[in-house]
């Protein structure tokens, strides 16, 4: 175990690093673009917040949530998500009373024990957005365009699946429309469908096993149980994407793996290049849970996006480039103990003017150091011996070209900003 990760967790590092850095430079870059800041919550939270905002009956917080007592005996939760701890924390700290909308956007780890494949992590990482106090369309609209100008800046190829659960009185309806219509169909069914079919019906809808998703094919559609205003609202969404020229696809499956969403429900999902985990992003409007919280009836819409998935899919589409890693500008080698610290001083100083300058730690001998210099791709090379100290001038190698040059030891500083 000293030597193995714990399953469904992924170490990252090297050229991965970088293009982790990059992904998140895009993030940040166009969730700013929108007047979204970043919201840091707690990694662990308390566990009846995800009880009741995620739901009981999800399998998220039913068969998937680390939960563990912590040493006064309260029972915490690692988050399986993020926008619990946003609102709880919108909530806390009377951000309603502030200006609103509140925008919020956030990348953290996130906690689910499923069964790992690929695309599929016990510690995964989402950026998530959540817009907190509007109702109204245009925002829904807002923290989608968001979404997709990230796909797009990515290089990720997906396709937007949306759809409108309506509010309580309509899934209210539908639950009993889906429960008749599972009820016929019971026998036939998984264990997990059968147990909860009087609870929450609407899980069926996104049951993974193979004879229930056959089943779920020809149910029934909630949109024939929205309202006058789910419709208009679901109307004006639609409507405003055709005007942003953003496709989409309307579908009646889309109903969410989480129990908190109202009205508008969407996914972005890259079929070609992802597989079984297919949903790069997942969302929608969720609002009841400020109340439900605690705080004022406000409305709220928002999204989570799975990182690897992001990444996943931005490499089959060929945008990830391996030239992300900057170059090492200059290795600095040394002979004898004075180069030996001269070659340290100079590293020192160099990096503190942004050169990104490299030397030996390792002690080895000159034909070693050079072959690290290669093996670490460095631009340039030098080498101080007593006679370069003594002379003050050095020789600079391009190590791509073989072209050599004789810089003053006191000029390097001015030598590396220019080239
Ligand atoms: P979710 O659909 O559960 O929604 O997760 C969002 C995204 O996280 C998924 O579409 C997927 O890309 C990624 N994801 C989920 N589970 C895993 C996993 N085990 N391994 C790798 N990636 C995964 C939420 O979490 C909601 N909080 C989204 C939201 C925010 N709705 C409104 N605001």
């Amino acid at each position: 175990m000293l030597t193995t990760k714990p399953k469904g967790t992924l170490d990252v590092y090297g050229v991965d690093s970088y293009h982790w850095h990059w992904m998140e430079e895009k993030i940040r870059g166009i969730s700013e673009l929108y007047g979204a800041t970043e919201i840091r919550t707690p990694t662990f939270e308390h566990t009846e917040l995800f009880a009741k905002n995620v739901g009981e009956t999800t399998d998220i917080v039913n068969k998937e949530m680390y939960t563990f007592l912590d040493r006064g005996g309260r029972s915490l939760s690692l988050r399986p998500e993020g926008t619990a701890g946003a609102i709880r924390c919108f909530v806390e700290d009377k951000l309603y009373a502030g200006v609103l909308p509140a925008k919020f956007y956030y990348m953290m780890s996130v906690f689910r024990g499923e069964k790992p494949q690929k695309g599929r992590y016990r510690e995964h990482h989402q950026f998530g957005v959540e817009f907190i106090g509007p109702y109204e369309p245009e925002n829904d609209v807002e923290v989608i365009s968001i979404a997709k100008d990230v796909l797009d800046a990515i290089g990720a190829k997906a396709t937007l699946h949306i759809n409108s659960i309506g509010e309580a009185e309509a899934r209210e309806q539908y639950h009993n429309v889906l429960k008749s219509y599972i009820g016929g169909n019971l026998e036939h069914m998984c264990e997990d469908c059968k147990s909860r079919v009087d609870r929450n019906p609407l899980r069926a809808l996104d049951c993974k096993v193979e004879k229930c998703k056959k089943i779920m094919e020809d149910a029934p559609s909630i949109q024939e149980s929205l309202n006058e205003a789910d419709k208009e609202h679901f109307e004006g969404v639609l409507k405003l994407l055709d005007t942003l020229n953003i496709a989409y696809v309307v579908n009646p499956r889309i109903v969410r793996g989480l129990d908190y969403y109202t009205r508008t429900v969407f996914e972005f999902i890259d079929e070609e290049s992802l597989g079984a985990q297919s949903t790069l992003c997942g969302g929608g409007r969720y609002d009841n849970v400020v109340e439900t919280t605690g705080g004022p009836k406000t409305g709220s819409v928002g999204f989570g996006m799975g990182m690897e998935r992001l990444l996943m899919s931005a490499k089959a589409n060929g945008k990830v480039s391996d030239d992300l890693v900057p170059r090492r500008q200059v290795f600095i080698g040394y002979i004898g103990d004075k180069g030996r610290f001269l070659s340290q001083k100079l590293v020192y100083e160099l990096r503190k003017c942004g050169v990104r300058a490299d030397s030996d730690t390792m002690g080895r001998g000159l034909k070693a150091q050079l072959k690290y210099a290669d093996r670490i791709n460095a631009k340039y090379s030098l080498v101080l011996g007593d006679d370069e100290i003594e002379k003050g001038v050095v020789q600079i190698k391009d190590m791509d070209s073989g072209d050599k040059y004789d810089v003053k030891i006191d000029e390097l500083e001015s030598f590396f900003k220019t080239v």
